[in-house]
């Protein structure tokens, strides 16, 4: 999949995109799921803490959806039928999969924040002023457009990871079908921003209000702001090895907002405050592993 689409988006495309994605992706169904686990004691020592976490944030689309439903009033039909009849409910089965998988290995349901946070309750307020609107929109596709590279990255890892222990069944019938679905999720966001960009409906001043709002607001996927989360997604690149190259991570994630937002800063490779959300992670986490608790 192109990266960086050099052609005009038109909006058309987008909806083409939406309705292809509806029609190749239908929700997977938790009876398609072979249960089979070889060394269920194995899994959960591995990879236990990464399903957890995976699950809850799948489970966490339908606060997504009210926040989005709060900041974009006047969604368009691309939107409302990206959300409604293709996203939510592929992405609320990749949570109720991943949360019976995890029971599965003998750990605790999932708990996923379905409360809405002040501060979107407050944007949500202003969102119907029609430049912030505007802003509220970008902001929206580029969050959506970072978490869900960060799901194709983890999703990667953690099949590769899956086949190495030869839990043939898990890989086959939960992650692969699962990261099938991811990349056309970040395509509709990465279309959608760049079209916004393009098409030129932002104002000088709104781009500036985006970036700042993105410097101060930005959070990796699942974080929910939250100390515990944080370090949680700590533990999780720790698992995964995403870890290793922390620049060539917020590379991969900050990809599009770097090209959209960040263009004109000669020698920026990708947004500073990607990389500084990703090292407080890691360093929360091997906070928390000092101090003896590995997963609390
Ligand atoms: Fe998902
Ligand atoms: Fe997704």
């Amino acid at each position: 999949m192109a990266i960086v689409p050099r052609q005009h988006i038109t909006q058309q495309k987008i909806a083409e995109h939406v309705q292809r994605l509806g029609e190749l992706y239908p929700p997977i169904r938790l009876d398609s799921v072979d249960r089979t686990i070889k060394r269920p004691w194995l899994v959960a020592k591995k990879f236990g803490h990464v399903i957890d976490y995976l699950a809850r944030v799948e489970l966490e689309v339908d606060r997504n959806v009210l926040e989005l439903l709060v900041l974009l009033p006047d969604a368009d039909d691309t939107n409302k039928t990206f959300y409604a009849d293709v996203w939510q409910p592929q992405e609320i089965q990749h949570g109720l999969i991943l949360d019976r998988l995890q029971q599965d290995l003998g750990r605790t349901a999932a708990e996923p924040e379905l409360e809405l946070s002040f501060g979107i309750k407050i944007l949500g307020a202003l969102a119907h002023l029609k430049p912030i609107q505007e802003i509220a929109k970008l902001m929206y596709f580029l969050t959506g457009a970072s978490t869900e590279r960060q799901a194709v990255l983890a999703y990667n890892k953690i099949n590769r990871g899956m086949q190495e222990l030869g839990e043939t069944a898990i890989s086959e019938t939960i992650i692969t079908p699962i990261k099938q679905q991811e990349p056309g999720h970040f395509a509709f966001y990465q279309m959608s921003a760049t079209a916004m960009i393009q098409d030129k409906v932002l104002r000088p001043w709104q781009l500036f209000l985006t970036r700042v709002m993105r410097e101060k607001s930005y959070h990796l996927v699942g974080t929910n702001h939250m100390r515990q989360y944080k370090a949680d997604m700590g533990g999780v690149m720790a698992t995964l090895g995403l870890d290793d190259d922390l620049e060539g991570y917020a590379r991969e994630v900050g990809r599009v907002e770097h090209r959209l937002l960040w263009a004109h800063k000669q020698g920026m490779e990708f947004p500073p405050y990607i990389l500084k959300a990703l090292k407080e992670s890691v360093e929360l986490y091997r906070d928390r592993l000092e101090r003896g608790l590995k997963f609390a």
